[in-house]
């Protein structure tokens, strides 16, 4: 119907005859004149109803409100002296109607289309209202590139493209699975798949070599701004290759979802080991856009004449005592706020948040009473202490500390007094030699998934076995994450006993995975790009729901169709399923 998309003219074009479609974003009087902003997905266009162009064009104009469905044929003309507007990218040009016609009218909108203060529930409530706004629309043409952007990046290296069943039985990522009940199984269940982590490696016992899937990916998890209960995952699998091989892929991938994106990126990325970033940045996700490292002061600590610390100190093995030095710090913060970031820290565990400050007479501070004078003069020298710095100390169980610690760095990184992050900046690390199990409760853990290949298990200690993963992480976000896969069953059987999983429990979870191992499983590996984060990113959103058509809210429901909802007793009866109490009258 059109000849041209709104923003797809300029002063170039003046003098064209054109016809333009889209909606009415508003329309004016001015004096017998009107004037309609039409906007399609690309922006706006200024629309000019003169009744001495077109008497039966400025009549047309005259019934159009908010969002009436336009089809406009006119002239392109420049706009007059002072009347361009610079904000516009059509701003120089308006159309001279000649002929407007309603193609569908609108009821009265709940929110103007573009205003971006309205409530959630109102925007998911009508989402596609949301998604007439052209900046909205963009994400999503980002998002197209991207994914097209991957298909030709994985297939220009090889890889096959395969879709993996959503009725499936539970994969452990670690999330509880959404189940389906099957009508024809009475009392059995589906599970949709939270990654196609198993049918990817038996697609490289197929001997299928290089597999990627866009692929959807269901956890019923606790819902976060970067987390969503369904999201889509950029899932790739090779067999016969090395860490380096799958990083490599890795990268290629992501310097072309980026180059797609207008963005350029320059791999290799930098690595870091996995204690190493625990260590320096109490975080498996460092955000290094800004440095704020942590150091260890634990051996300072011990010499000092507090109990409290150096009980701390005497079991370096389990605990640890770091320092953060704040530059500047001292001059902008109040004493006020130096106790407030107290009340923080306590919120995730701390008993305190002890510091030092950097006066022109030396370090200041109500704990340096318990210091000789030679540790302090070290703590100055290994923090490179200056005038206005403030150090704050974690102290205790290390896990603990590395958490609160790695938290208060990025909040002080985000206060508005310090502004350390540099909003444009992209900032990759792979984090390499993940533990391979962690224990919590007493309970031993896989810390990716139990398929993942161990480096050494001849360790006394499990939380000291370390396995092939990696995970790239990029400003702070964990994008994705893979691994090098056991494709020996007697070694998967081992890690299961030492997950506590029983023989008859691996057998009834995962029989196939250990025969398809028993029949000459190929060395393989892979990862997992979190494409949705990835968008996130990209396109500088605060929330995962940006970037996703039709997302869920924070309690994992669907305000646009009021799912989940209730289905009727026969749907019910049919799946052999009986509520145990109904929870509306
Ligand atoms: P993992 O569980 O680390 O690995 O997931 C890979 C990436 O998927 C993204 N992601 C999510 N995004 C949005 N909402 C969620 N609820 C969510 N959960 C995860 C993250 C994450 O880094 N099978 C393995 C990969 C492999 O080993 O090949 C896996 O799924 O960006």
């Amino acid at each position: 119907m059109r000849t041209h998309y709104c923003t797809d003219l300029n002063e170039t074009n003046v003098g064209e005859d054109v016809v333009l479609t889209g909606w009415a974003n508003n329309y004016r009087d001015h004096g017998g004149i009107i004037f309609i902003d039409l906007r399609d997905k690309t922006g706006l266009i200024q629309l000019t109803c003169d009744p001495e162009d077109s008497q039966e064009a400025h009549k047309v104009a005259n019934d159009v409100r908010d969002e009436y469905v336009l089809i406009a044929k006119g002239k392109v003309r420049l706009r007059g002296e002072g009347l361009t507007n610079p904000r516009l990218k059509t701003g120089a040009i308006e159309i001279v109607v000649n002929e407007l016609i309603i193609e569908n009218k609108s009821a009265p909108v709940p929110f103007v289309i573009g205003d971006k203060n309205v409530g959630e529930e109102t925007r998911l409530k009508y989402r596609y209202l949301e998604l007439r706004d052209p900046d909205v629309f963009e994400v999503f043409r980002l998002r197209s590139k991207a994914a097209i952007a991957a298909r030709n990046v994985l297939d220009a290296n090889g890889f096959l493209e395969v879709e993996t069943p959503i009725l499936t039985k539970s994969t452990p990522e670690g999330a509880r699975d959404y189940l389906v009940p099957s009508r024809v199984h009475n009392g059995e269940f589906y599970a949709l798949p939270q990654s196609p982590q198993l049918f990817k490696q038996l697609l490289m016992v197929g001997g299928f070599d290089r597999y990627f899937q866009i692929a959807k990916c269901f956890r019923d998890e606790d819902l976060r701004a970067d987390r969503q209960p369904e999201f889509t995952q950029i899932d790739v699998e090779m067999s016969f290759c090395t860490q380096e091989d799958v990083i490599k892929v890795a990268e290629d991938l992501l310097e072309g979802m980026f180059k797609a994106c207008g963005v350029n990126i320059k791999p290799p990325f930098n690595r870091m080991t996995y204690k190493e970033a625990m260590e320096k940045y109490g975080s498996d996700k460092p955000d290094l856009r800004y440095g704020l490292e942590m150091v260890d002061v634990i051996d300072i600590f011990e010499r000092c004449d507090n109990e409290i610390f150096t009980n701390i100190a005497k079991q370096p093995h389990k605990n640890r005592i770091k320092a953060l030095k704040v530059p500047g710090a001292d001059l902008v913060f109040s004493k006020r706020e130096m106790k407030s970031f107290e009340e923080f820290v306590r919120k995730f565990g701390a008993h305190g948040l002890g510091y030092f400050q950097m006066k022109e007479d030396g370090l200041k501070g109500p704990l340096i009473k318990f210091f000789q004078e030679e540790d302090i003069n070290l703590l100055i020298e290994r923090l490179d202490m200056q005038v206005g710095d403030v150090v704050f100390f974690g102290a205790g169980e290390k896990k603990t500390v590395w958490d609160y610690m790695g938290r208060f760095r990025n909040f002080i990184a985000e206060h508005e007094k310090m502004n350390l992050i540099d909003e444009d900046a992209y900032e990759f690390v792979w984090v390499v030699d993940f533990p391979m199990f962690e224990v919590e409760d007493g309970h031993v853990k896989a810390l990716h998934h139990p398929f993942t290949q161990p480096k050494d298990t001849d360790k006394d200690d499990v939380e000291e076995i370390e396995s092939i993963a990696y995970d790239i992480v990029l400003n702070g976000t964990e994008l994705g994450g893979g691994s090098i896969r056991i494709h020996k069953e007697e070694v998967q059987e081992e890690i299961f006993k030492l997950l506590g999983i029983e023989e008859e429990e691996a057998q009834t979870k995962f029989g196939f995975l250990l025969d398809a191992l028993k029949f000459g499983a190929p060395p393989h590996g892979g990862f997992a790009i979190g494409f949705d984060r990835l968008m996130m990113i990209i396109s500088k959103k605060a929330s995962i729901r940006d970037v996703i058509a039709f997302p869920k809210t924070q309690k994992a429901a669907c305000v646009l169709t009021q799912a989940p909802s209730e289905v009727d007793n026969t749907q019910l009866r049919d799946l052999h399923i009986r509520l145990r109490e109904q929870v509306k009258a």
